[in-house]
């Protein structure tokens, strides 16, 4: 196992559930501040309470803002340096999904999540690395998804985002060699969170494939997350099944993973 490092400032994107959650409690014994963001403040401030118990030490900024909003993000990078909570730890965790057909989607969900998965992600990334580059120290986790090596009918848009945050990840990665700044793109398969109910479109709607299958802890997926960081990995799979679904995926042609994408069972 590498030695875990430790970072001043840790800034989680989604912080109130899920993995976001999950990063918040396993990052607070090797940060000194983290900086909790999603919009639910009363469920941000929970775990800001749990963490202060477990963590005397650690100081902890919860902050209240929704993501897609470009004013409310460039508040949120102002209020950072006000605070002097400077992260050199940045988790670009906050995603949203949209399980359906991509012709019957509610445009107002599938801007969200053009702006979620990618322009926030891409935004808060371009205003928080120049510290980092400056202090010489640093590191970027992106969340992508194992949906990023698929065109995904169903999730169309969805796999779509991850595919540029996967892309994205990568080439920054090179770019960032010479700081010394590491990112990681994480991609998991199926995790039970409140990922598949917030994709959902209304009560209506079966649960998205490979749920029950798939599944990986949540814990286990930010934990291998955090070792791959360790050990300066560009990508992580977490979970073996969805490790050997990836290396299956990479080492399929286009036109056989167009022929199984056209026999997967859809939705409707
Ligand atoms: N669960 C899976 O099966 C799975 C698989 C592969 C990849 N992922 C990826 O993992 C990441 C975390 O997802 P999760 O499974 O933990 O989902 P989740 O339980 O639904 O959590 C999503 C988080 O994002 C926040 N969020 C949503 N919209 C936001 C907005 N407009 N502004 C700010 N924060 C917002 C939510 O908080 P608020 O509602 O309080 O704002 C919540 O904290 C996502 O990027 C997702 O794509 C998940």
């Amino acid at each position: 196992m590498p030695q875990p490092v430790c970072y001043s400032c840790a800034l989680i994107t989604g912080a109130s559930a899920g993995l976001g959650e999950e990063f918040a409690l396993q990052l607070a014994s090797r940060v000194d501040k983290l900086v909790l963001v999603a919009r639910r403040e009363t469920l941000l401030r929970q775990l800001s309470e749990r963490i202060r118990v477990l963590h005397p030490a650690v100081e902890v900024y919860v902050y209240a803002a929704d993501l897609t909003d470009p004013g409310e993000r460039e508040d949120l990078v102002e209020n950072l340096i006000l605070r002097r909570f400077i992260p050199d730890l940045l988790v670009n965790n906050a995603g949203l999904g949209d399980y359906g057909e991509f012709v019957t989607g509610d445009w107002t969900k599938i801007r969200s999540m053009l702006g979620l998965n990618i322009e926030a992600l891409t935004h808060l990334t371009h205003a928080l690395l120049p510290a980092m580059i400056r202090c010489g120290h640093g590191a970027v986790i992106n969340v992508s998804s194992l949906a990023s090596l698929l065109p995904l009918p169903d999730l169309a848009v969805y796999a779509a985002t991850k595919a540029y945050v996967t892309s994205f990840s990568e080439a920054l990665r090179i770019e960032l060699k010479e700081h010394g700044i590491p990112v990681l793109a994480v991609c998991p398969g199926p995790v039970h969170t409140e990922f598949g109910q917030v994709a959902r479109r209304g009560r209506e709607g079966r649960e998205m494939p490979g749920h029950r299958c798939f599944n990986v802890p949540k814990a286990q997926v930010v934990a291998e997350a955090l070792v791959a960081l360790d050990s300066n990995r560009a990508r992580v799979y977490p979970g073996l099944k969805t490790a050997a679904a990836a290396l299956l995926i990479a080492a399929l042609p286009i036109v056989a993973i167009r022929l199984v994408m056209g026999l997967r069972p859809r939705k409707s």
